[in-house]
């Protein structure tokens, strides 16, 4: 069975869905190698302006597969090489969305970090219950959460275990937005198709200014924002913006 399933739209909207019902999505080897591949895809394709990652209603990804890990030794763990895998996506400069319904746990809430945003169902179960099973985050988890709800919502997170709703992770700054869980990914995709409808260039530029700049000293996150504001008078899609309004029309992008 495919562990990701694609789906590219007109729009360019790129919906990669994870389909491991067996083992609620669990990440194997399988999965994390063929989420790469469409990421390292995406990032070389220009029809793709926006991914969409998801799972099913039941479950985004319950963790990092336990039985493939149970019984390995550090070494092993270490040949797997997983963090290159996860740099496909963390280093992928188009906007990602998540769109959690169900578990993300463990390393499913890892995966949900790594993109730009989240639109989380307000039923949703995040949490990073790794010390349960003996370990701790390994993807991420100590530090993406903690930038992302501060030192002491993210300590108590992974040092109980406990899990949280989509809710909960809206009002604490983890997800974007909360919604009904039915309208999850229409949301994350009509935001996705309002994203894609964007200038890219611009779009670039943020999402990689403001990965660079949050952890760079102020003064020098602000300069790169500076470098890449004025950067952005040299594309076409700049000069189509400003003219398209005050013209009074709607303008019309083409990535240049
Ligand atoms: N790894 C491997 N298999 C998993 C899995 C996981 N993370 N999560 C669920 N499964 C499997 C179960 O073993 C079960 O398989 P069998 O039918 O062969 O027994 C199947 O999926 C269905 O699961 P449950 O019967 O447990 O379903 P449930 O509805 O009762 O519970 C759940 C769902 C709450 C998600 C529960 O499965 C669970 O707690 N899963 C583990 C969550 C977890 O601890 N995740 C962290 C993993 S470690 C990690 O992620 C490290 C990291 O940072 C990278």
């Amino acid at each position: 069975m495919t562990a990701v399933l694609h789906e590219l739209s007109g729009d360019g909207v790129l919906l990669l869905r994870i389909n491991r019902p067996e083992a609620k999505n669990a990440l194997n080897q399988d999965v994390r190698q063929q989420l790469a591949m469409h990421f390292l895809d995406a990032t070389g394709n220009s029809a793709v302006k926006v991914i969409v990652m998801t799972g099913s209603q039941e479950v985004f990804v319950a963790g990092a597969d336990i039985k493939a890990m149970a019984a390995a030794s550090p070494i092993e763990l270490l040949l797997r090489q997983n963090q290159t895998y996860w740099d496909a996506i963390a280093h992928c400069p188009k906007p990602v969305i998540a769109a959690v319904n169900g578990y993300a746990l463990g390393g499913g809430c890892e995966l949900a970090m790594h993109a730009d945003i989240i639109i989380a169902g307000e039923n949703a179960t995040f949490g990073q219950p790794e010390v349960r099973v003996g370990i701790m985050p390994g993807a991420g988890g100590t530090q993406r959460l903690a930038r992302a709800v501060g030192k002491f919502k993210a300590m108590l997170i992974c040092m109980t275990g406990q899990t949280f709703t989509g809710r909960e992770a809206a009002e604490m700054g983890l997800a974007s937005k909360a919604v009904p869980d039915a309208e999850v990914l229409e949301t994350a995709l009509q935001t996705a198709r309002t994203i894609a409808a964007m200038p890219p260039i611009a779009i670039r530029q943020i999402k990689e200014v403001m990965l660079a700049g949050a952890d760079a000293p102020l003064e020098t996150a602000l300069m790169l924002e500076r470098k890449a504001f004025q950067m952005l008078f040299d594309s076409e899609d700049q000069k189509e913006g400003m003219q398209a309004f005050l013209e009074k029309r709607k303008p019309v992008y083409r990535g240049v």
